[in-house]
């Protein structure tokens, strides 16, 4: 699937989260006119998919739901995959995400590449976004499971024996002591790692302000990419490489 299609699509299950009145995605104009383009005819039935997972839940969750697809985290989120997916291959790889939230990263694999990690696990402190992204995505795609757990507890020398593992965690941001967090992952550990400058945010305990700050806080043993993503009212960074 296109990152135009994926963007697009995304987006206007944003808008209609935002603008009432509410009512079924499945029907919403927007949706439907992004999906009925003749060109995207071979991923109909997949997007729907989607949409009919979302019918399924309350305003308010649809709304929880679709804060999670705005056009920065989305963006973020393809960067990362065309970055990493370039310059390893995943196909056979179990990828376990950091902060998933619903899963949104891991969904976004499957639609962007054709042959997409075999095992993807969402980690997340919170209980309710696991159960919302199981009920809307993991029912969907068998290769998506979450697990609730705090990235500060996992057990990262496990994780580390499975030699097609790779580590992502896009909450940098979110951890007070990312360095602590970082010392209990075993050297070699192939990780993508992501944080931004955006202080604003209550939640956002750890910002950085530029990759050399980031850099000092994780530092990796080879580095395979660095990158900033420049986004409306904020910058993100990313790493990937060895820890
Ligand atoms: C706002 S969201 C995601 C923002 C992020 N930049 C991204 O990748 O989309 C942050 C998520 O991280 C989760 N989270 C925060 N601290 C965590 C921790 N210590 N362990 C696991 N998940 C955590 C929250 O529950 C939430 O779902």
């Amino acid at each position: 699937m296109s990152a135009q299609l994926v963007q697009d699509f995304m987006s206007s299950i944003w808008r209609h989260a935002q603008e009432p009145p509410e009512g079924s995605l499945t029907h919403a104009p927007n949706i439907h006119r992004t999906i009925a383009q003749p060109d995207h005819a071979e991923h109909v039935r997949e997007l729907n998919g989607l949409i009919e997972q979302l019918d399924t839940l309350p305003p308010t969750q649809q709304r929880l739901f679709a804060a999670a697809v705005d056009e920065v985290q989305i963006r973020s989120k393809l960067w990362l995959i065309d970055q990493l997916s370039s310059r390893h291959d995943i196909g056979s790889a179990t990828l376990v995400v950091l902060g998933a939230w619903y899963g949104i990263l891991p969904l976004l694999f499957n639609w962007r590449l054709a042959q997409p990690p075999a095992r993807m696990v969402c980690i997340d402190i919170s209980a309710d976004a696991c159960e919302l992204g199981r009920q809307v995505i993991g029912q969907l795609y068998p290769n998506i499971e979450y697990q609730v757990a705090d990235a500060m507890d996992l057990d990262y020398a496990s994780l580390a024996r499975d030699p097609s593992s790779v580590l992502i965690n896009t909450i940098c941001e979110h951890l007070p002591e990312a360095d602590t967090w970082w010392s209990r992952v075993p050297v070699g550990q192939l990780a993508v790692l992501q944080s931004n400058n955006y202080d604003r945010c209550p939640d956002h305990v750890n910002c950085v302000k530029d990759l050399d700050e980031m850099k000092a806080q994780i530092p990796l043993s080879e580095m395979l990419y660095e990158g900033v993503l420049r986004l409306p009212i904020f910058d993100r960074f990313m790493l990937i490489g060895y820890r």
